[in-house]
């Protein structure tokens, strides 16, 4: 079978697809986030880093899996929710300075600096648990044995199984060599498994046969290592104006990343690699799979 690549004209309607489901992805969030009665303080900082302009590109990748399943995109917006609230969470502990100590992120102040380490502590905390209050709630139309299965997919992929472990192996790996093997379990750990759950979460959402459940596993699985590389990229070779967070962090912290190991030629291939074999299992989607495409092109030629 050959791979579909994705077409020029996929790539022009992304952003047009986008626009729209991203204005609805922000109404859900900023309802969800005013529904919480709780300290105005909490719930300024949490607005802060959540509508501060992220490119909500797991949001999308779950729409996307749900339009390749050709099913209603409405239905899993919790998930879609869900999964942005623990990837700010996890972006305003990372900033943190017991981590990777950094001052801006999506263009503005960090979190902490704003509201100082101990709120961003607990907005954090508050996005996280929210998360999951978000998928446990009696509302939400779906069968109770697909919120708990989602339930349990998202807390491995971003706990101590997934996302927190790379996190911990990410700051243990500062000042130390590492192979290919050590490095890949960090980018696999710390950024794929959540990536990946956008996709997994938004299909858990359906019923996907399991050859459809196997191809975007491994879509999702290979594009998750296709995004850290990318990301990696950039921190070297972008600008603090379009990261929109400060370019070079990585040197500066001495961090393990793919252009720090096998230099910027090899890594842009690496993640080429991963798109390649990310396209390829999607292709039993045809036709349906085309914004699922476009977002895997994105992932690697995005310039932020
Ligand atoms: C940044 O993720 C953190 C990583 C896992 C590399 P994004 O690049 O998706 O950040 P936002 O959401 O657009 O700010
Ligand atoms: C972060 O990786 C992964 C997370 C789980 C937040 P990075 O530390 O490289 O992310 P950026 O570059 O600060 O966004
Ligand atoms: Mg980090
Ligand atoms: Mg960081
Ligand atoms: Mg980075």
């Amino acid at each position: 079978m050959t791979t579909r690549l994705p077409k020029k004209s996929d790539m022009d309607h992304l952003s047009d697809w986008t626009r729209p489901l991203g204005k609805k992805l922000d109404q859900a969030l900023s309802t969800y986030l005013s529904d919480q009665h709780t300290s105005k303080t909490l719930q300024k900082a949490m607005n802060y880093s959540l509508s501060a302009g992220g490119k909500r590109i797991r949001p999308m990748l779950g729409f996307a899996t749900a339009k390749a399943l050709r099913e209603d995109i409405d239905l899993m917006m919790p998930v879609a929710c869900a999964i942005e609230m623990i990837h700010t969470y996890s972006l305003i502990h990372d900033d943190l300075p017991a981590m990777d100590d950094d001052d801006l992120r999506r263009g503005k102040a960090t979190n902490h600096k704003v509201f100082g380490e101990a709120c961003a502590i607990l907005a954090g905390d508050a996005l996280l648990t929210l998360a999951f209050s978000i998928l446990s709630q009696a509302s939400w139309n779906i069968q109770s044995e697909k919120k708990l299965a989602i339930i349990s997919h998202l807390s491995q992929a971003s706990g101590a199984k997934g996302m927190v472990a790379g996190q911990v192996l990410d700051m243990e790996s500062e000042n130390q060599s590492l192979n290919e093997i050590q490095l890949e379990t960090i980018h696999r750990n710390k950024t794929a498994q959540l990536l990946s759950a956008s996709v997994m979460c938004a299909a858990l959402c359906f019923d996907p046969t399991p050859e459809q459940y196997a191809a975007l596993e491994v879509y999702g699985r290979e594009l998750g290592l296709a995004f850290q590389i990318a990301d990696d990229i950039l921190d070297e070779t972008a600008s603090t104006e379009e990261l929109g967070k400060p370019s070079g962090s990585d040197q500066k912290k001495h961090k393990s990343t793919y252009p720090s190991v096998f230099g910027l030629e090899t890594s842009k291939q690496k993640a080429q690699q991963c798109l390649e074999k990310a396209l390829t299992a999607i292709d039993i989607f045809q036709e349906n799979a085309q914004q699922l495409r476009a977002l895997a092109s994105y992932i690697i030629e995005r310039k932020k």
